[in-house]
């Protein structure tokens, strides 16, 4: 029998699917972005606004009038994952690296420079970048408690925050994690796309479908038991909301299409009898055993379809001099897939999208209007990535 090692260095790198966008259409993404960042500089009184946090309608506009001029192999590139390993590297688009400046602090200060002139020029055009990659995959959103509503989060290493489990953290294992697992609206596909990562820090990949569980104990686990919460990082005002229980795994299409629910961290366990806890246990170890890195080079763009992966972060040591990793990172929906019923009626704990290219009709209500609202927190310095 093959060790937990062994294993895993057959499986990697290999084992990740890997498209490569032709350089044409690497080159044709740049120039668009660049584009409208041109157009949006003409036509807007404070073209700084726009960068605030990217839901600026005529940005929103621009992007979704212009996103089919892209090559059609952009769109077949940003399709979701389509193997077990439910995770893809997009490769590669161009960028250099003295382009964007030193790395942020913080995503604070990511956002914020955005909008002074002598740096919006390339980092914002970045950000529409993202955007239009994710708009060629389905529909960008981003979260009211999340980096202030922003649709482009930045993940950078931050002073102080080293042993969280956060984006922000460097020194600790970023454990395995559904994104947003608590929330009914959580992402069907998470992209990632790097900027920056000298010391090709990895990010990991773990497959429900490519773990071994017995037949009981998908069972166990399929069975509603325990609820996900919000990391800390909301605040507390989630108490206020039932917490209800969710399946683990579940399948919204078929016996072969295992999908996850799964953030342990967040998952009070100890609310389980044993037979639950040693089923959670084992998909837990099973998890690790499957799990995979991408160490991402700048220009390349990882996606994670968020029902079949977790993902998480290996440990590293930060520089905070300007040259760490830096990553955006973009939510995304895509409306043609199918969530279990039982989830719209989940409360989301109050936890609100951003959703400004969700057809009209189905756009959310504005927020505020109701009284279980909660107030937009720093969740940003403490997040997944
Ligand atoms: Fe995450």
């Amino acid at each position: 029998m093959k060790s937990v090692l062994s294993e895993r260095k057959t499986l990697h790198p290999h084992s990740i699917e890997r498209r490569e966008l032709p350089a044409a259409a690497g080159r044709a993404v740049r120039e668009l972005a660049s584009e409208i960042s041109t157009t949006l500089d003409v036509t807007l009184d404070d073209p700084a606004a726009a960068t605030r946090t990217l839901t600026h309608p005529l940005l929103i506009e621009q992007i979704d009038a212009r996103v089919g001029e892209l090559p059609a192999e952009v769109r077949h590139a940003m399709r979701p994952p389509a193997t077990a390993a439910g995770a893809t590297i997009v490769g590669r688009l161009p960028l250099t690296d003295n382009e964007f400046g030193p790395t942020p602090p913080s995503w604070r200060d990511a956002a914020r420079w955005s909008g002074v002139p002598a740096i919006r020029a390339h980092s914002f055009q970045f950000d529409l970048v993202m955007l239009l990659l994710a708009r060629s995959a389905g529909e960008p959103f981003g979260w009211y408690g999340q980096q202030d509503g922003r649709l482009v989060n930045n993940i950078v290493p931050a002073a102080g925050h080293e042993h969280e489990q956060s984006g922000a953290s460097s020194k600790t294992l970023l454990s395995p994690h559904t994104e947003d697992a608590f929330h009914p609206e959580r992402a069907h596909l998470l992209m990632l796309g790097c900027l920056r990562n000298p010391d090709l820090v990895a990010t990991t990949v773990s497959s429900v479908r490519r773990v071994e569980l017995s037949a009981a104990q998908r069972a166990l686990l399929s069975t509603p038991t325990l609820p996900i919460l919000p990391d800390i990082s909301y605040g507390d005002g989630h108490e206020r909301y039932s917490a209800a229980p969710i399946p683990t795994l579940w399948s919204a299409a078929g016996p072969d299409e295992q999908t996850l629910r799964y953030d342990p961290a967040y998952t009070p366990i100890d609310g389980a009898d044993p037979e639950f806890r040693t089923a959670y246990a084992h998909l837990t170890a099973e998890l690790e055993r499957v799990c995979v890195t991408a160490a991402l080079a700048p220009g390349e763009v990882l996606l994670v379809d968020n029902d079949v992966a977790v993902h998480g972060r290996v440990p590293f040591a930060a520089r905070y001099d300007g040259t760490d990793r830096w990553l955006k990172r973009v939510n995304i929906r895509l409306p043609e897939r199918p969530r279990r019923a039982e989830e719209a009626d989940e409360n989301g704990y109050g936890q609100r999208i951003v959703a400004p290219f969700r057809a009209a009709g189905a756009l959310p209500v504005e927020r505020g209007t109701h009284e279980w609202d909660v107030v937009p927190n720093d969740r940003g310095t403490l997040e997944h990535s």
